[in-house]
């Protein structure tokens, strides 16, 4: 089993292009079903997430290969409206599928997305608003059967403003009759990029971005050619990968208005953070400062899916930081392999206090998750010494090649 071995103690010093953004890319693969025609899409990662959309696609009858870095998918002679419970537990997410195949074909059939490593991750806001378009949803032995005599726009209110549930609602009310309005939705800029992609489709829709979306479902959509944004998170985790190591880097591609509340924490802490017209430049030198509290909540509140790179960054920061993980039950299980390396961080609950330490080791830690084997790599380059990760295909779920960007930054970083 392949790991990495991350050689610590050096400063960082290069750029790399941000890659395109797994979570915007995956909801757009699953609405591609909705074309019935070909999307070309430029500035698609190589992601292990991505691969496992392409074989859900494939598996449907439509066709998704490379063309260089844009992926070229056509769903004209899609002639499957059920996903295999072998592709649905590849990938938590597949159940975003389930709104396109519903608008598509009037039904769809498909295993119940179990829980994650961050713990139980329910679908409930995704099935309620189905059923109040006009699907009849039963679930027996763990596979949801879902039809529909043909779906009719409605205002849809969310419990609470969930990306996932957002995005599904939002591509099955395009083939809605009617106008469906969702509100409380997620405001999250993949959901803006989500839109912008159907917008080239030729789907009416607006507000993405803000908390109530307006759609008018059944306008004919056609074939595109749509670049994705580039991923906010891998930019989140290069900048603390610095304030980490110290030195001096320049993230292309990277928006600072996707990362205002984790640029305000580094600014905070002590790192110089400009933004340029193609990207962003960071510097840190010398001990961080501890932070005011963080908490986790949807966007444009502080993500959830930097917590673990943020905290890998302050541990070598001088004082105590408080992070509060509200979005998810089981989101630090990268704690205890931080540890190892000689950080002092105490959990209770939903809460991590971490106090900084003069020095981090090098040590033998494991991903646990995707965002956690992330964090081992960033506090790994902060450390003196030699630190080897295992459980690499968490962290290939997100990263195209984090060992390649890290190199590119003027880290040593290398896969084994
Ligand atoms: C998306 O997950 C992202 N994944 C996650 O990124 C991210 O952490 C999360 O949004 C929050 O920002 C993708 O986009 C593929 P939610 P999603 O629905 O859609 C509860 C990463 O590291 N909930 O906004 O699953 C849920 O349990 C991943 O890239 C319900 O209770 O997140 C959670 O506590 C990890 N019922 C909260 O809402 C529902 O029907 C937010 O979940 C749906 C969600």
């Amino acid at each position: 089993m392949s790991r990495l071995l991350v050689q610590g103690g050096k400063a960082l010093d290069g750029e790399v292009d941000i890659h395109g953004a797994k979570n915007s890319t995956l909801p757009i693969l699953a609405a591609t079903i909705l074309t019935g025609g070909e999307t070309v899409l430029q500035n698609c990662p190589k992601l292990r997430d991505v691969e496992v959309s392409i074989r859900i696609l494939q598996y449907l009858g439509c066709s998704a290969g490379w063309d260089g870095d844009a992926l070229v998918v056509n769903t004209k002679d899609m002639n499957r409206h059920h996903i295999s419970d072998g592709l649905m537990r590849e990938m938590r997410s597949s159940s975003i599928f389930l709104g396109a195949i519903l608008a598509r074909c009037g039904k769809a059939n498909l295993s119940y997305p179990g829980g994650c490593e961050l713990g139980p991750r329910p679908i409930d806001m995704h099935l309620a608003g189905l059923r109040q378009l006009g699907a009849t949803i039963t679930e027996t032995g763990g596979r949801l059967d879902c039809e529909t005599a043909g779906l009719t726009g409605r205002t849809l209110v969310l419990r609470l403003p969930s990306v996932g549930a957002t995005e599904n609602l939002m591509i099955a009310a395009c083939g809605a009759t009617g106008t469906t309005t969702i509100l409380n939705a997620a405001r999250e800029p993949e959901i803006v990029d989500l839109q912008n992609y159907l917008l080239c489709c030729g789907a009416r829709m607006t507000g993405a971005g803000t908390s109530t979306i307006i759609i008018e479902g059944k306008a004919p959509l056609h074939d595109c050619t749509y670049a994705c944004m580039s991923d906010r998170i891998v930019a989140a985790t290069y900048l603390c990968a610095v304030a980490s190591a110290g030195g001096r880097i320049y993230l292309k591609g990277a928006k600072e208005e996707h990362l205002s509340t984790v640029i305000a924490l580094l600014r905070e802490a002590g790192c110089q953070i400009t933004s340029q017209s193609q990207g962003i430049v960071c510097r840190a030198q010398g001990r961080l400062q501890s932070v005011q509290g963080v908490k986790t909540a949807p966007y444009p509140g502080f993500p959830t899916d930097a917590q673990a790179v943020v905290m890998a960054a302050l541990l070598k920061s001088c004082g105590a930081t408080m992070l509060e993980e509200n979005l998810f039950e089981n989101r630090f299980r990268h704690v205890d392999e931080l540890k190892r390396m000689g950080a002092d961080i105490q959990v209770s609950g939903r809460v991590a206090v971490v106090t900084g330490v003069e020095m981090l080791h090098g040590a033998s830690v494991e991903a646990t998750d995707l965002r956690g084997g992330a964090a081992l790599c960033v506090a790994g380059l902060g450390a003196q010494g030699d630190t080897w990760v295992s459980g690499l295909d968490h962290i290939d779920r997100g990263y195209e090649s984090i060992e390649r960007d890290l190199c590119a930054l003027g880290g040593e970083v290398t896969r084994i």
